[in-house]
């Protein structure tokens, strides 16, 4: 007990050392009083003037500054260079701010209909992510640049990184559209696609019929069965089902 009150300062000694360099380091720098290189922003601003616009973009976007600066994440600020232009996300940017106060501009002509006007702003767009895009088109996307593997990964990444935030509606659809846009080239990828489906959305009666789909084009006559008689269990109106539940039991016991 004694030597462990004794080692304490010791410890905190330790600590401080260890610990100081990093975050010193970081606090080492700070927004410049003049910038070098604005061209859409009002350049008479102080770069103090900058950092609620700055953190803004990097929040909305959901971005750390490296996205558009030259730059390390996780490497202290001061060996970023925040006046070059190398980075392409950056003039990205600048045309972004060019496009909404085209946009605003044309706002301004429209009486508004609350006590306010309702402006955009880059959250109105992105919503938390880089490329405001739905959840359909980044698994499309991945589908399109890579395969079904990397498509079905992002959807569990984006669901990982993003759910519950508003930035991706992780609704029935999206699993259930990249899988009909697959279907007619690949079954076996449509199926592993639709399952998942199944498995995030089990109360969905759309699915469990899009799956059946999919397992009567790959000749699996039971599987098939099986999945529009869950469908129509969960949707009994589900006049498709009822349909192709009588051809496969009449093809059924045609065998
Ligand atoms: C979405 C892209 C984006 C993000 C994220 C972003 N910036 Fe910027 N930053 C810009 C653009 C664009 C300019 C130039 C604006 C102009 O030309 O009017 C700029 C300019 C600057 C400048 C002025 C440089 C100069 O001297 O000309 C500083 C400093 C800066 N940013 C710091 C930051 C910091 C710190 C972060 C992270 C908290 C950050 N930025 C995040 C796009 C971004
Ligand atoms: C009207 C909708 C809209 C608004 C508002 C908007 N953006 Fe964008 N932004 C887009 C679209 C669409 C793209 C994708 C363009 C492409 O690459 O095909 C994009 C792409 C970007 C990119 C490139 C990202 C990447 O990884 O390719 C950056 C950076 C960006 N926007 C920053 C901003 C900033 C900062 C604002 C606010 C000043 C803003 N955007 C406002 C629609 C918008």
């Amino acid at each position: 007990m004694i030597q462990r009150v004794l080692a304490l300062p010791g410890t905190v000694v330790l600590l401080t050392l260890v610990l100081s360099p990093p975050s010193q380091a970081q606090e080492q720098w700070s927004w410049p009083e003049k910038t070098q290189n604005i061209q859409v922003l009002p350049k008479e601003w102080p770069g103090t003037r900058l950092q609620p616009v700055m953190t803004g973009f990097a929040r909305t976007l959901g971005v750390r500054c490296a996205h558009c600066h030259v730059g390390e994440q996780g490497q202290p600020l001061s060996s970023y260079d925040f006046a070059s232009d190398e980075n392409p996300n950056k003039d990205r940017a600048r045309e972004m701010l060019k496009m909404l106060r085209m946009i605003n501009g044309q706002l301004a002509k429209i009486e508004p209909s609350g006590d306010q006007r309702v402006n955009m702003w880059c959250h109105t767009c992105h919503n938390g992510k880089p490329r405001p895009m739905t959840l359909g088109e980044e698994l499309s996307e991945a589908y399109r640049l890579h395969d079904i593997t990397t498509a079905l990964a992002k959807y569990k990444d984006l669901k990982e990184n993003y759910y519950g935030m508003g930035s991706y509606r992780f609704d029935d659809m999206a699993l259930n559209d990249l899988g009909y846009q697959i279907l007619k080239d690949d079954v076996e990828a449509a199926i592993s696609i639709f399952k998942l489906s199944t498995d995030e959305f089990p109360e969905s009666w759309n699915v469990w019929d899009s799956l059946a789909e999919a397992y009567m084009k790959a000749g699996q006559t039971q599987l098939a069965i099986a999945n529009y008689r869950k469908s129509l269990e969960l949707n009994p109106s589900n006049t498709n089902a009822a349909n192709m539940l009588k051809k496969l039991q009449a093809k059924n016991a045609d065998e």
